[in-house]
Formats: structure tokens, C-alpha cells, sequence
């Protein structure tokens, strides 16, 4: 597996990617979403295995933090350390950049990634109370990075 920044002509294969990994209702990124990030080179690195996409992260940045807008693993091949591989990528750049923190939103049910961001020291810092679909409540996390 090898981790690569995204281009404009990945647009289509990471929203193929991101229908088949989030259901219907559940918050994801439109195909216009995409483009705009893509388009105004914002940190959106993909994880290609045999030319292919099996995942993606996209980092914003403001003046002395980083957020971790999203990150994607296929379906098919979750738990192979592919957001793992992702989640450092954007630590490494985000620490790059001199950044001081590195913060998320993430649903309160999404075990998986609580437990991925868990494995890389974030931490439990806010609720948001039914910030997503079906008035789902959501956690903020955050990583210091300079202490
Ligand atoms: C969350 C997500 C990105 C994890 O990707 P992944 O490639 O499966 O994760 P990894 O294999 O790199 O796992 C790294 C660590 O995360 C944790 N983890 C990942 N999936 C887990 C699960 N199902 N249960 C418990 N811990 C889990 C573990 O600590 C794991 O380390 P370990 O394998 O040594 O135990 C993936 O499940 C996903 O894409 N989910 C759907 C999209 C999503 O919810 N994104 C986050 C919100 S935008």
C-alpha cells in the first residue's frame, strides 16, 4: 500500500468510495465536496493498493491547528492498518506545518474510529449534541501537538 496526495482526477473513484462506506442518511461528502477541496489543493491524500483507492483522509487547516475533516477506508479492506497509515500521514504534515493541535468531530456510535483516533492520543474534549443525521450525537477530539 502506498500513500499518495489526491488529484482532481481521483474525484470520481473516492465518491464511489465514499457511498460504499457510509449508508445512505449517514453524513458524507458529495462529489462537488470533493472537487472544491481537490481543486483548492487542500491536504487529500489517498491509499492506493494495486492502482486502485482503498482510502482516503482530508486535513484543513486554520491558523495554529489542524482539522481532520475525514478519513475513509473500503470496506474491504478495513482493519489492515490503512487508517492508521492515513491518520499518521496527516499528524506528520499537520506537525510539519508547525500546527499546534489537530482536532476531529466524529459520531459518538463510530466505535472503530474513536478506537483509531484512541490508538494515536486523542482525546474526549466536547459532545455535540445531535450534530448529524437522525439527531445522532457527536464527540470532538482533540491531539495536542506541542505540549
Ligand atoms: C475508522 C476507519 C477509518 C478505520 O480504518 P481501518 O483501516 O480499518 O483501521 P486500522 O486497520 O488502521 O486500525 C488501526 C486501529 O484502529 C482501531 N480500530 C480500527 N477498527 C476498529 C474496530 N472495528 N474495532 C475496534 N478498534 C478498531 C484499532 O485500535 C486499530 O489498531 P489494531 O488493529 O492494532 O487493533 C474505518 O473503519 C472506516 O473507514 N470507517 C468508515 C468511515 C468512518 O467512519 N470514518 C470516520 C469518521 S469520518
Amino acid at each position: 500500500m502506498i500513500i499518495k496526495r489526491a488529484n482532481i482526477t481521483d474525484t470520481d473513484e473516492l465518491f464511489d468510495l465514499e457511498k460504499r462506506s457510509f449508508s445512505d442518511d449517514d453524513w458524507r461528502l458529495t462529489k462537488r465536496v470533493f472537487r472544491y477541496h481537490l481543486k483548492l489543493d487542500r491536504f487529500l491524500i489517498k491509499a492506493m493498493e494495486n492502482d486502485a483507492i482503498s482510502g482516503y483522509a482530508l486535513m484543513l487547516t486554520r491558523k495554529h491547528s489542524a482539522r481532520l475533516y475525514a478519513i475513509c477506508v473500503d470496506p474491504l479492506h478495513i482493519r489492515r492498518g490503512i487508517g492508521a497509515a492515513l491518520l499518521e500521514e496527516v499528524i506528520v504534515r499537520a506537525r510539519r506545518l508547525d500546527k499546534r493541535r489537530l482536532y476531529l468531530e466524529v459520531r459518538e456510535k463510530n466505535l472503530p474510529a474513536i478506537a483509531l483516533y484512541e490508538k494515536f492520543g486523542f482525546v474526549k474534549f466536547g459532545k455535540l449534541k445531535g450534530y448529524y443525521p437522525r439527531g445522532q450525537d457527536g464527540i470532538k477530539m482533540i491531539l495536542e501537538l506541542k505540549k
